[in-house]
């Protein structure tokens, strides 16, 4: 009886996917990235990649020594063609044919190219002229590979999260409305058609940052707690925030007509160090989130998401290498799961066959937060800012008068950042911000020193 009612209950949840895509095997990826100056060869990453026990890998182009080296394993392999040559690729078939006759055909089928992307994150960046020529470039390099008969090689593109112009709750997830009759709707219908994936670059870790206060650091880590989410407009129960964000991308595409298109997690991942204004970017969390993302995508039977359950979706994770050429902000330097001298920043398993307590103790997490002055301000607006702060809660600022045990050093910065920590942290529940017009940044690195102790926020 118990299994006759669990097998009902998986029929009517499950979505035509799960049967359509049954053979699919759950198996952990991870992304190669080669922007640094300092990284191993081809062959040694090949090695290391072997070592995490991930079985594909994705790669930012088409590098052949890369494409060789993966020959006689059974890695699969995802590649790119670069984002400057969409323009030129969308009304020349000639030059589509030519980039797959010379960066894919001479290494299929003995190394296992299975996904070919085109461009990566069109739709996040500009100019908007490439955005509606993405469509066709991909059906052109469709047409090479259909061409040359390289029939396991599936044809996609990685969008980021800001394709969706509302995510929350998940049932509500949309399009943005600049790009979703033009360019998703037409790649929705050749995803669909050629039986592709919906390819997402989804990370907790930047929805978390933006708002630390009012989502749990828990739930965006997927670990184990008790908070939940129910989606008032489907019922269905959420239990971490990365399950919120793919569905987000389930009802997206349902809403255009598309309910049945695979997800496939072409980068996620967690950032082990940053800028001293970048919160959460730990090995603590990078480990925890890391290891519950393979634990995730790695269960048999797989748990899939509340909007489509028991389905796999393949995942990577990004990145293979902290990648010290790679601009933007700190956390961009410091996704990798190897240093470039390819030790572990922390030790993972891709497998999912390693359980957490075989894992050594990782270091300890910080949980608190201040918030502190930016250096070299103008000095004026910073005086008023701190008196500001000064001015309002109970005694916030009496550490920092004459005699107060932190007054010395007599200097602005520190007694401004003293403000700034002891306001926020008393008054952050009524909806006060670090922010004082730009002047003030929250951290994760304790400011205080000798027998002077700020005030903080825990998260
Ligand atoms: C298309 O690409 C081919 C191969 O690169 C090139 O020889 C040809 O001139 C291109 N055609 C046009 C119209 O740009
Ligand atoms: C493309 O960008 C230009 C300039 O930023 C803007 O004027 C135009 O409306 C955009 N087009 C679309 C379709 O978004
Ligand atoms: C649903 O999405 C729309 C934009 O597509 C947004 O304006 C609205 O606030 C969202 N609803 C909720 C409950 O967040
Ligand atoms: C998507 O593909 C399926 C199966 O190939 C087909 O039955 C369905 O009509 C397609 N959906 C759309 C909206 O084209
Ligand atoms: C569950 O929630 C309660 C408060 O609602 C809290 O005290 C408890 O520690 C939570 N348990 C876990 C495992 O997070
Ligand atoms: C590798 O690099 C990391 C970070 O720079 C360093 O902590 C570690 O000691 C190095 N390991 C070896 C074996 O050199
Ligand atoms: C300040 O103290 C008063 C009286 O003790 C109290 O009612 C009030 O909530 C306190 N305000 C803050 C921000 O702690």
């Amino acid at each position: 009886m118990a299994f006759f009612t669990a097998f009902i209950a998986l029929f009517l949840l499950a979505s035509p996917a799960t049967f359509s895509y049954g053979e699919m095997q759950p198996k952990m990826g991870v992304c190669y990235g080669e922007l640094g100056n300092n990284l191993p060869s081809p062959e040694k990453s090949i090695q290391l990649i072997q070592k995490l026990n991930a079985k594909r890998i994705k790669i930012y182009g088409a590098n052949p020594k890369i494409l060789k080296s993966i020959q006689g394993t059974d890695l699969q392999i995802s590649i790119m063609v670069p984002n400057q040559l969409i323009s030129a690729i969308y009304n020349n078939q000639t030059l589509a044919d030519d980039w797959v006759k010379t960066n894919v055909v001479p290494f299929y089928p003995q190394s296992k190219i299975r996904y070919l992307l085109v461009g990566n994150e069109i739709l996040s960046s500009q100019p908007n002229s490439t955005w509606f020529q993405l469509v066709p470039a991909i059906r052109r390099i469709r047409n090479a590979v259909k061409k040359y008969g390289l029939k396991k090689v599936k044809v996609g593109t990685p969008l980021a999260m800001d394709v969706l112009e509302s995510s929350y709750p998940p049932s509500n997830g949309t399009f943005r409305s600049d790009v979703s009759e033009t360019v998703v709707e037409p790649l929705l219908h050749f995803l669909n058609r050629t039986k592709s994936f919906f390819f997402v670059d989804v990370y907790t870790y930047f929805a978390w940052a933006s708002l630390p206060l009012q989502i749990s650091l828990d739930y965006a880590l997927l670990q184990p707690t008790n908070i939940t989410y129910t989606d008032p407009g489907t019922g269905l129960l959420y239990t971490n925030l990365l399950d919120q964000m793919l569905d987000a991308h389930v009802f997206a595409m349902a809403r255009l007509g598309y309910p049945y298109i695979r997800l496939f997690v072409a980068e996620t991942g967690w950032p082990s160090g940053g800028d001293p204004n970048q919160i959460g970017a730990n090995i603590h969390n990078a480990a925890t989130y890391n290891r519950n993302v393979v634990k995730k995508f790695m269960a048999k039977p797989p748990y899939g998401t509340p909007a489509r359950p028991y389905t796999v979706i393949p995942s990577m994770i990004f990145a293979l290498y902290n990648e010290n050429q790679k601009p933007g902000q700190g956390t961009e330097r410091n996704f990798g799961l190897l240093y470039p001298n390819g030790s572990n920043v922390y030790p993972i398993d891709l497998s999912g066959k390693t359980r957490d307590s075989r894992y050594p103790p990782l270091p300890n997490p910080n949980r608190k937060l201040w918030c502190v002055a930016v250096k070299g301000a103008n000095l004026r607006a910073m005086g008023g800012a701190m008196s500001y702060a000064c001015s309002q809660g109970n005694r916030t600022c009496d550490p920092i008068q004459p005699g107060g045990k932190c007054f010395n050093p007599n200097s602005l910065a520190v007694h401004a950042s003293y403000a700034f920590s002891s306001y926020w942290a008393q008054l952050w529940k009524e909806g006060a911000t670090c922010f004082f017009d730009g002047l003030a940044f929250m951290t994760s690195k304790d400011p205080s020193f000798g027998s002077c102790k700020f005030p903080s926020i825990d998260i």
